[in-house]
């Protein structure tokens, strides 16, 4: 039997709830002689450092040493891209930023001894926002632009235009494993590093950096994560290097894990965004130009705010062709945490900036928003403003019109109309919102990935490949894919913990893109054995080694599985006619190419769909709102686990409507930051789910090219929770006149859309008087 597309539980879904997966923090607990460390941190968003007092600390009970710049053999400096991200600072650049690290026998002593060094310093004037630096001219990155036709000439003929602009909020990750990192000498020198890392080879590389040596003196291990979501791409490679710099000056095992409310102040976010936009269309409803200005949040340091931006300005078409499309972009550089990956890194706030103007259009021309949407699908043969042809963009409307009816969304449409129509103080908003999700790395060289698969003689497998699982499944598709790829059955595959003495100089799993890459990589290890193994077989058989079939364990000469034996059984004989019983794998993405400087090329091996439908029920009264009823279809291609594919649409949907309408980042005036535990920044729970969550995925969707003809899922589905917001804003507007636009802020949470209520009444309310009085 076929183990590909088989619905699955994640293969760690019954240690997941029964608490026997483990963590980080979980491995080795009594491992002896473990140290501790706690972060020493200064309450200023921006300040110089004076001087290090660390003695009343040092002589307090357990502590070991006060780790700071000087205990740094290698290079203080952990940025992945740009060498401004020093480990130890001279400058506090951010509030809360630690500057020193406690090292003690227990956790509890480094902790009550960091509050004993005394830090002096000298507060300097932060930055604390986009617009702030803005005026202060604080940017991290030059303008970057991607342009096709001409944007001026087209607006300035254009029919009608709109100008506006929109904020667009950050998110936290709130995974639910904080970051922590344990690292062991061995006895030749060599660190070794348990991380929950997204990247264990940047990991390693960074840890090597820090500690001035090879990077074969470390091997960095993540058995698994509990959650990243872009949040441990870069930022989880600051904690190995400070556990490793502890092992190694102390010559014993050293643990960071930072508490909830450290990991909330210390670590990066979804980037906020600024968007300027100036579109022009005609009174028939299509957008004609488009000129788009971004401006990212990247905080204190650089990290991967770049590439982050550059998905956002990739994404600003989202599923629409339009002629004369320009964007720009720039990343600020504040006294903030240092934002970073976040599923989608960059798309969703591009995506959200253009479905914004589209539904400004829609309400300026008194045109259902669905109706405008569609009127500007990309057709197949158009190309996006990269350049990059839009190869499948038929599926567009294939989804949209299988997603409408199976949805009834006419009818719903309808009915909303007569209930809003009824009801004063109670609206109702349906709206249905479109995704298209570039696949590939954007920085080219990241797209390539290895496998090692060893068979053993019982016929029993270990796969070892550069991916990483941190709850979306990608070690039960690699399974299932390695069973298929070899013909064993799926308990005959054994994942291994993600490792860099397996496989070296690995690619974050990030970008959606882990299982494409990994996947693939680890068939090829698979074709090559099987090859071996259908050599051999082929002896015992008597026949030719293209007439063996491997099949669920068993291997027979075609279409004779009555003469069928053991996979286990030709394995053996593999071993005993000294046949090397594992291989390498490898895989790079072909043809992709992007030119930075003409803003063109084709950055992406492909798109994933996909479109939601979201009813929603708001109360005039309070801006109180629930989501009445989801419907999803989205493109996974060929599904490889369809349970799996399912849990990441929901999950993703639900992770996007938690920054759209219930996730607000509040900082004080002096940038500290005040929502920092789970009482304060409101996480969508089950109450926000709505009772009806529809999740559909596309038949028929084969993608050539891609391992077994799947699609990427992890991020592309978060952005259909934008039908979320613009539902709700389609509720606020049935308080209000119509045509007149209606702004929402984001996080739309009741309050904002309280007053976005009071803002459509009041415009109703003029419309009243000046009618009265004519
Ligand atoms: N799903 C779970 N459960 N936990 C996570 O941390 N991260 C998301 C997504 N789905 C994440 C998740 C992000 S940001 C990405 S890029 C992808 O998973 C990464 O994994 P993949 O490449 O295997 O899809
Ligand atoms: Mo995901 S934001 O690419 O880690």
């Amino acid at each position: 039997m076929k183990q590909v597309g088989v619905a699955r539980s994640h293969e760690s879904a019954r240690a997941h709830v029964t608490g026997s997966a483990k963590y980080v923090d979980d491995l080795w607990p009594s491992l002896t002689g473990t140290v501790h460390l706690w972060p020493v941190t200064v309450p200023h968003a921006h300040a110089k450092i004076l001087g290090l007092d660390s003695e009343r600390a040092l002589s307090s009970k357990g502590v070991l040493t006060v780790l700071t710049g000087a205990d740094v053999p290698g290079i203080n400096d952990v940025g992945p891209t740009r060498r401004d991200e020093p480990l130890f600072p001279s400058e506090v650049c951010f509030h809360g930023q630690a500057v020193a690290w406690v090292v003690a026998e227990t956790e509890a002593e480094a902790r009550s001894a960091a509050a004993l060094v005394v830090v002096n310093v000298e507060p300097l004037p932060a930055i604390l926002s986009i617009r702030e630096a803005l005026s202060a001219q604080s940017f991290h990155t030059a303008t970057e632009r991607i342009a096709s036709g001409d944007v001026e000439a087209a607006l300035a003929r254009a029919e009608l235009r709109l100008d506006g602009q929109l904020e667009i909020n950050g998110q936290e990750h709130f995974y639910l494993e904080t970051q922590a990192a344990l690292a062991v000498l061995d006895e030749s020198e060599g660190v070794f590093v348990h991380s929950s890392t997204q990247h264990p080879a940047e990991t390693q590389e960074i840890v090597a950096r820090v500690l001035g040596v090879p990077r074969h003196a470390v091997v960095v291990q993540c058995l698994r994560m509990g959650g990243a979501f872009g949040g441990k791409e870069v930022q989880a490679n600051a904690w190995a290097a400070l556990a490793a710099l502890a092992a190694k000056k102390l010559r014993r095992p050293a643990r960071v894990r930072l508490t909830r409310q450290q990991d909330l102040r210390l670590t990066g976010k979804r980037h906020p965004f600024l968007a300027r936009f100036r579109v022009g269309f005609t009174r028939g409803g299509k957008l004609q130009a488009l000129d788009i200005e971004l401006f990212s949040d990247g905080g204190w340091c650089l990290d991967l705010s770049a590439p982050v931006l550059f998905r956002a300005m990739f994404h600003v078409d989202n599923c629409y062709a339009i002629e004369h499309l320009r964007v720009s972009g720039q990343v600020c550089r504040t006294h903030n945490v240092s934002h970073t990956a976040f599923r989608g890194f960059g798309g969703p706030q591009g995506m959200l900036v253009i479905e914004e103007v589209l539904d400004r259009v829609a309400r300026t021309l008194q045109v259902p928003p669905h109706l405008l949407r569609e009127g500007n699908f990309y057709r197949r043969g158009d190309c996006a403003h990269y350049g990059q042809e839009i190869r499948d963009a038929d599926r567009i409307g294939r989804i949209w019109s299988e997603l409408k009816a199976s949805s009834q969304f006419g009818a719903r449409w309808r009915e909303i109309e007569r209930y809003n129509a009824e009801n004063r103080h109670d609206k109702r908003g349906l709206a249905i919102t479109p995704v298209k999700f570039g696949i590939s790395f954007t920085t080219a060289f990241f797209n390539q990935a290895g496998a090692l698969v060893m068979l053993y003689r019982d016929g029993s497998v270990q796969v070892n490949h550069g991916g990483t699982e941190m709850g979306q499944g990608l070690h039960t598709k690699i399974a299932q894919i390695a069973a298929d790829a070899l013909g064993v059955t799926f308990d005959a595959i054994r994942i291994m913990p993600t490792r860099t003495d397996k496989v070296p100089n690995t690619s974050a799993s990030a970008a959606s893109a882990s299982t494409d890459l990994n996947g693939a990589a680890v068939v090829s290890a698979c074709n090559t054995l099987q090859r071996r193994l259908a050599a051999i077989a082929a002896l015992h058989f008597q026949t030719a080694a293209e007439n063996i079939q491997f099949d669920a364990g068993h291997v027979y000469p075609a279409g004779q599985p009555a003469r069928a034996v053991a996979f286990a059984e030709i394995v053996d004989r593999a071993y005993l006619a000294r046949v090397p019983l594992f291989s390498s794998g490898y895989y790079r993405t072909p043809n992709l190419h992007f030119d930075r400087a003409k803003g063109k090329g084709k950055p992406f091996h492909y798109y994933a769909y996909g479109a939601a439908v979201c009813e929603v029920g708001v109360s005039g009264f309070t801006g109180q709102y629930a989501l009445r009823r989801v419907d999803i279809l989205h493109d996974v291609g060929d599904s490889l686990s369809p349970l799996i594919d399912r849990g990441q649409v929901e999950g993703g949907f639900i992770q996007g409507v938690g920054w759209l309408t219930t996730e607000e980042l509040v900082w004080s005036s002096d940038g500290a930051l005040l929502t920092s535990g789970a009482s304060t920044y409101k996480l969508p729970t089950l109450g926000e789910c709505p009772p009806e969550l529809r999740v559909a995925l596309l038949a028929r969707a084969a993608e050539p090219g891609v391992v077994f003809g799947s699609k990427a899922v992890g991020e592309p589905p978060l952005m259909l929770a934008i039908s979320v917001r613009e539902a709700l804003r389609a509720a606020v507007a049935a308080f209000g006149p119509s045509g007149h636009v209606v702004e929402l802020a984001t996080p739309a949470t009741p309050e904002a859309v309280f007053w976005a209520i009071e803002a459509a009444r009041q415009k109703q309310g003029e419309l009243r008087q000046s009618s009265a009085a004519q």
